[in-house]
């Protein structure tokens, strides 16, 4: 029997899930299951190198693996665990930072931003915070991670630390590849619709999440900057508003760029943001409305985060055995 190949990311628990990582990714992770030995976690680990207040942490954290289960990632057919539930990511975070170069960390862009962004607090679990990262993929041994254009830079960190343990201690790790999907739409801020959708965008009304109610989302939607023109047409270069609020019909109807042309036709905005608005609520009330309701089903999503950690540890230690052995741990 051909063994299904293993893939594995994590999201950091730092605030809601927007459309956009929802549109961009999420949604086509649940297929992905089909095809692959998925594990997903929470990254709250990662989240402490910038401070976080410790009640906010908690929620968030249990309201996105509420809201991954309601995007459609089963529990049963995908592993979802709580980064810091397993204890090896600790372990194997410090093992490889004594194998990460200060010069490779000092030279990351991500590092780099955040320092800048938080001159008060450049501690040293932000510099390392790559290395922990490394930690969380190798452990698995899987062949891909999918993630963002922003992570690549850490993806490849992955590969050159796992060569370099690799090539003085042989084969202990298995040297993944980021994975960039095949399908999935890139989501603009609907303020400033030449940067990506994000929820540290300074204007809120920029960023839809999924936990918006139907009013937020309709006015986020209607307050959506255009362009002069009246005329709903692709273009990414002359007319990035309304091109992004085309993409995001597109993904929510399915519906190609000249249908939505033709459907359009000879309409202002003033018809065609309200239109997007409610193909976005069509997809995204469900979901809010079913992460709610699991959100309060505390019992459940404690069985779902202790099986998925169980599994992860399982994996997560054989990998963590072998690597103290290579390094010259006494066995216990
Ligand atoms: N660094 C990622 C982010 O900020 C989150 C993350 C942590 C991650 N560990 C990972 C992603 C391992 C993929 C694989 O978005």
């Amino acid at each position: 029997m051909d063994e299904k190949k293993v893939l594995l990311s994590g999201i950091q628990p730092s605030g809601d899930l927007t459309l956009g990582s929802y549109l961009g990714a999420i949604k086509n992770w649940a297929d992905l299951a089909k095809e692959f030995d998925c594990y997903y976690f929470m990254a709250d680990m990662h989240t402490i190198t910038v401070r976080q207040n410790p009640a906010e942490l908690r929620r968030h954290t249990l309201e996105q693996l509420a809201s991954y289960i309601a995007c459609g990632l089963d529990p049963n057919e995908n592993t979802l665990f709580i980064q810091s539930h397993v204890h090896q990511h600790a372990e194997l975070g410090w093992v490889l930072q004594c194998y990460t170069m200060f010069g490779e960390l000092s030279r990351m862009t991500q590092f780099k931003d955040k320092s800048a962004k938080h001159q008060e607090n450049i501690n040293a679990g932000l510099f390392a915070y790559p290395s922990l990262m490394a930690a969380d993929i190798l452990l698995y041994q899987p062949d891909y991670v999918p993630v963002g254009e922003d992570q690549k830079q850490h993806v490849e960190l992955t590969r050159d630390v796992a060569n370099r343990f690799n090539g003085l201690y042989g084969d202990v790790f298995k040297i993944p590849e980021p994975y960039i999907p095949k399908v999935g739409a890139r989501v603009m801020s609907l303020q400033t619709p030449t940067s990506k959708m994000s929820k540290s965008d300074p204007d809120q009304n920029g960023c839809v999440y999924l936990k918006d109610d139907n009013d937020t989302v309709m006015r986020k939607f209607k307050r959506a900057v255009t362009d002069s023109e009246t005329c709903v047409r692709y273009d990414r270069e002359g007319k990035p508003g309304i091109s992004n609020l085309m993409e995001i019909y597109a993904a929510c109807t399915g519906k190609t760029y000249e249908e939505i042309q033709r459907e359009f036709d000879g309409k202002g905005y003033g018809e065609f943001k309200p239109a997007v608005g409610e193909a976005v609520l069509s997809v995204t009330a469900p979901i809010r409305d079913e992460a709610q309701r699991i959100l309060k089903d505390k019992a459940y999503l404690e069985s779902v985060y202790k099986a998925g950690a169980e599994k992860a540890g399982y994996i997560a230690n054989k990998t963590l055995r072998k690597v103290y052995k290579k390094v010259g741990f006494v066995a216990r």
